[in-house]
């Protein structure tokens, strides 16, 4: 099936750490005139909610029962999706140093990624979206037939991080994220790999949008 129930259409953007899967959805967005949904940014945001009410982020049960009454609310906006948990909006929050360090384990918990999916889900019955992240292809969209994995070497991404100023244990997010048991970060079976160690954020874009037009897309 090549549309959501609504008719809408979902390019599926997946990835590790610091690939430039970010830049490249947001920029192929804006050239397609679709929106840009922004899933790490939700798991994100959730991590730093489960910070800010004291809650263990490694203990599951209790980060569950949080999340369980808690009003997560996902919503279209420009450049990116946005989320409010509670009526707050965390955005200049979601990249802490404690997010970085706890958003692996929140977002192991499945019934976290339940919710989430739900969410992603429900925006991508408003309108046509471009959706960034680890199982976008393989859980949260798996019908859809345009599906991308953007990799790059780990010192490539190392050095993207570090430009951005960050420190982001990105080696060990990768393990945990790739080795969890629910929703793993995969190469979707019928996913096209773009390597973007060597190439502008553009040219990923423009490899993208040819394979898009070869898949019938207009
Ligand atoms: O894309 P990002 O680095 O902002 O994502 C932050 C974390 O969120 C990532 O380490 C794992 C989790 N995540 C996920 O489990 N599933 C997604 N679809 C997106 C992100």
């Amino acid at each position: 099936m090549n549309r959501t129930a609504a008719g809408h259409r979902v390019i599926a953007i997946d990835g590790p750490a610091a690939s430039g899967k970010s830049s490249v959805a947001r920029a192929l967005a804006q050239r397609l005139g679709f929106a840009y949904v922004n899933s790490g940014a939700m798991y994100r945001a959730v991590t730093w909610h489960v910070l800010q009410r004291g809650v263990d982020p490694h203990d599951a049960n209790a980060v569950a029962q949080l999340v369980e009454h808690s009003s997560i609310t996902c919503r279209l906006g420009e450049p990116e999706s946005e989320i409010a948990i509670d009526g707050v909006n965390p955005a200049e929050h979601l990249r802490d140093d404690r997010v970085n360090d706890g958003v692996s384990f929140v977002s192991s918990v499945p019934r976290v990624r339940e919710i989430l999916v739900a969410k992603m889900r429900g925006l991508a019955e408003e309108i046509d979206v471009v959706i960034e992240g680890r199982d976008i292809g393989s859980v949260v969209f798996p019908d859809t037939p345009f599906k991308f994995y953007i990799d790059a070497s780990p010192e490539v991404r190392s050095q993207r991080r570090a430009a951005q100023g960050q420190r982001d244990q990105i080696a060990v997010r990768d393990r945990a994220d790739s080795s969890r048991v629910v929703s793993p970060l995969v190469v979707a079976k019928d996913a096209e790999v773009i390597d973007s160690s060597n190439v502008t954020i553009d040219q990923v874009v423009d490899q993208i949008v040819a394979s898009l037009r070869a898949k019938g897309f207009r």
